[in-house]
C-alpha cells in the first residue's frame, strides 16, 4: 500500500465522497492479513499495526467537519512516516496509541511471571522478567548500555538481549556468572546485544577499566536490585549484601551507587528494585532509606512504583498461617515492593 492513497483522500473536500472513500480503504486494510500493515513511501517501507491504523481512519471518518476530518488525516500521514521520540527511548510519540504493553501507572500488578524462553524461576530473589523488560523499554533505546551490578540468574541480560540492548552482570557468585554466560552464548548466536556477566564485588568492581575495554565513557542505564538485606541469604561470601549488618548495608549500598553513578550519562535513569522487611515485631522501611541513600548521592527521583509481591509456591502454602500471625500480631503483611526512579542530575 503506498502513503499515497492517505495523501489522495487531503484533495477531497466533500465529506460523502471523502466518507465513501475511507469507507473503502478501511475495508481493504481489514481484509488483508496479518497484525501490521506495510506502507510505502519514496521506496520506504514503514510497518503500523493494523488495529491502530483501523482506529486512527475510523477517528478520521467520525470528524464533525470536512476540515477536522483532514488534520486527522495529516497526522496520521505524519505518524506512519516520522518518528519523534523523547531520546531516552525508542518508543514513538508519533504512535503512543500503539504502546499498549507499556506500563505508565505507578501500581505493577503482574498476575503471572514471564517463565518463556531462558527464564529459570528457580533462583529464589530473581525478579519477574516483566520487571527489567518495561524498565528497558522506558529507560534504553537499541544499542544502548545497561549496568546491572547485582545480577543473580541474569533476568537482566535476557531481557536486554531480546532487546537489543548491551548489559554488562555483575554478581559475586561464581556459579551463576558462569552459568548465565553459558546459556546466553548457547542460546543466542549472533543477534545484536552484547550481554555479559562478570564476576566481582561490585563495591569494589573496576567498572571504568571494563568500559575503556568496551571502548565507552558511560552507560545509559542502571538496574540495582540488591538483596533485601538479610532476608534471603544468597551466599556465604563476606561480601554479600545479605551478609552485612544494616549499618554496613547501608555502606556498601552507598558505595555502589557512587560507583555506578560516575559512568552514567548525566540526565539517564537508575531503576532500583527493593522491599521492606521485619525485624523483632518491627517493620523496617528499607525501600524508602535505601531511596533516601539515592537521593543523597546527586539523582533526582521521577517515580515510585507498587509492585505486588510474587505469590510463590513456598508462601501459598502458608497464607493462612500467615493471616493468623497478621491478626494476633496487629500487621500486614508484606504484598508489595518498590521500583524508584531516579534520574541523575
Ligand atoms: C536480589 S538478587 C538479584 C536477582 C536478579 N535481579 C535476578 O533476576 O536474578 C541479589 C544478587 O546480588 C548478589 N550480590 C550480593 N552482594 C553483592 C556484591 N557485593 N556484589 C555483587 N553482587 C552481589 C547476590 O549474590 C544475588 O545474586
Amino acid at each position: 500500500m503506498n502513503i499515497g492513497i492517505f495523501k489522495k483522500l487531503l484533495n477531497e473536500h466533500n465529506k460523502k465522497t471523502l466518507n465513501d472513500n475511507l469507507e473503502q480503504l478501511l475495508a481493504e486494510i481489514m481484509h488483508e492479513s496479518g497484525a501490521e500493515a506495510v506502507i510505502t513511501e519514496k521506496g520506504k517501507d514503514y510497518t503500523i499495526s493494523r488495529k491502530y491504523l483501523c482506529s486512527a481512519l475510523k477517528q478520521v471518518k467520525a470528524a464533525y467537519s470536512v476540515q477536522r476530518m483532514h488534520y486527522y488525516l495529516k497526522r496520521l500521514i505524519k505518524s506512519i512516516t516520522t518518528v519523534r521520540t523523547n531520546r531516552v527511548n525508542d518508543i514513538n510519540l508519533n504512535r503512543w496509541q500503539e504502546y499498549k504493553n507499556i506500563y505508565t501507572d505507578s501500581l505493577w500488578i503482574f498476575p503471572k511471571r514471564d517463565s518463556s524462553g531462558l527464564h529459570n524461576a528457580g533462583y529464589w530473589g530473581n525478579f519477574i522478567p516483566q520487571i527489567p523488560n518495561q524498565l528497558l523499554q522506558r529507560y534504553t533505546r537499541e544499542n544502548d548500555w545497561v549496568i546491572d551490578p547485582f545480577a543473580g540468574m541474569g533476568t537482566t541480560l535476557i531481557e536486554g538481549k531480546k532487546l537489543k540492548r548491551n548489559v554488562i552482570g555483575i554478581e559475586l557468585q561464581q556459579k551463576l556468572v558462569d552459568k548465565v554466560n553459558h546459556m546466553i552464548s548457547r542460546n543466542y548466536k549472533d543477534e545484536a546485544g552484547y550481554c555479559r556477566m562478570y564476576q566481582g564485588n561490585s563495591c569494589t568492581f573496576a567498572v571504568d577499566q571494563l568500559l575503556k575495554e568496551h571502548n565507552l565513557t558511560c552507560v545509559q542505564h542502571l538496574i540495582l536490585h540488591p538483596p533485601y538485606h538479610d532476608i534471603i541469604n544468597f551466599s556465604a561470601d563476606k561480601h554479600c549484601l545479605s551478609n552485612l549488618s544494616e549499618a554496613a548495608f547501608f555502606k556498601a549500598f552507598t558505595d555502589i551507587v557512587l560507583r555506578f553513578k560516575n559512568v552514567l550519562q548525566p540526565g539517564r535513569f537508575l531503576s532500583l528494585v527493593i522491599g521492606d522487611k521485619y525485624k523483632a515485631g518491627e517493620w523496617i522501611p528499607l525501600g524508602f532509606k535505601a531511596m533516601q541513600t539515592v537521593l543523597e548521592q546527586g539523582f533526582s527521583l521521577k517515580s515510585i512504583i507498587v509492585k505486588n509481591f510474587d505469590d510463590t509456591s513456598a508462601k501459598r502454602g502458608s497464607n493462612e498461617l500467615w493471616r493468623y500471625r497478621a491478626l494476633a500480631g496487629n500487621f500486614y503483611i508484606f504484598k508489595h515492593e518498590y521500583i524508584f526512579i531516579f534520574q541523575k542530575k
